[in-house]
């Protein structure tokens, strides 16, 4: 399985590209994740991209794409892999068909979360997030074991700098503006498949099993 997973912010993206993983056996990359990474580790391009997320703009295409192109060409991927928040662009599409010519493959899903902006606003501001391995909770529908503290890996969970109302908001502009137009591109090669945020996540891995095979 090669999976785009589109959707807008909050969607549940994230928390589905995980029970994929475990389900398939493939690693998740996500560009939020590696590029707050290197906010926190303060890189090059860190200290640049941090500039952007924290007003919920899209890092320049140009540090996006050398991030993905660098990862996709780890061994791990070869066998598969579901990509999580790119592409977010016509520029970065196009990247990734090229990536994607350059290893021989195709895409074989683009998996398109529809949920509603009312739901999404109230879904992010009380979703906490663990800084260290990318886990996701949920204060009423997902909640750590212990309060704070992450299930899987111990961390202090977090809340993220772009899940206050405000920038919620102007993320699913830029959503609406420059990534909703991706879905035409992916349609007019019949590679997508529309699921609904809406569904509970205890039901969400034998959802995702019956929806994708
Ligand atoms: P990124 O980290 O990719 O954020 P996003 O796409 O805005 O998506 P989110 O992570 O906010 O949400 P999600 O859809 O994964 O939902 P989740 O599963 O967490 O990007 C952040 C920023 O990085 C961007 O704004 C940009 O600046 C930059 N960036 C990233 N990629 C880029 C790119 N390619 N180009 C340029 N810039 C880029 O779920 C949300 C909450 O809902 C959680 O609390 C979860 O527990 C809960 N939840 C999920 N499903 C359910 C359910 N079924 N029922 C109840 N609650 C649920």
């Amino acid at each position: 399985m090669r999976m785009v997973l589109m959707g807008p912010p909050g969607s549940g993206k994230g928390t589905r590209a995980h029970i994929i993983s475990d389900l398939y056996g493939i690693p998740v990359v996500t560009t939020g994740d590696m590029l707050r990474e290197a906010v926190r580790d303060e890189t090059e391009f860190g200290k640049i991209a941090g500039k952007y997320m924290s007003k919920g703009d899209l890092v320049p295409d140009k540090i996006v794409n050398g991030i993905v192109r660098e990862r996709m060409m780890k061994p791990d991927v070869q066998d598969g892999f579901i990509l999580d928040g790119f592409p977010r662009s016509k520029t970065q599409a196009d990247a990734l068909d090229a990536i994607l010519d350059e290893l021989g493959i195709e895409l074989t899903h683009v998996l398109f979360v529809v949920l509603s902006d009312d739901v999404i606003i109230q879904r992010l501001s009380k979703r906490r997030s663990c800084p260290k391995c990318g886990a996701v909770y949920h204060l009423e529908s997902a909640p750590p074991k212990q309060k704070g503290v992450c299930d899987v890996c111990g961390a202090q969970l977090i809340q993220r700098d772009d899940d206050k109302e405000e920038v919620i908001r102007h993320r699913l502009e830029v959503y609406r503006e420059l990534t909703e137009p991706l879905l035409e591109r992916y349609g007019s090669r019949g590679l997508i498949v529309e699921t609904s945020g809406e569904v509970a996540i205890d039901e969400l891995s034998a959802y995702l099993k019956a929806l994708l095979g």
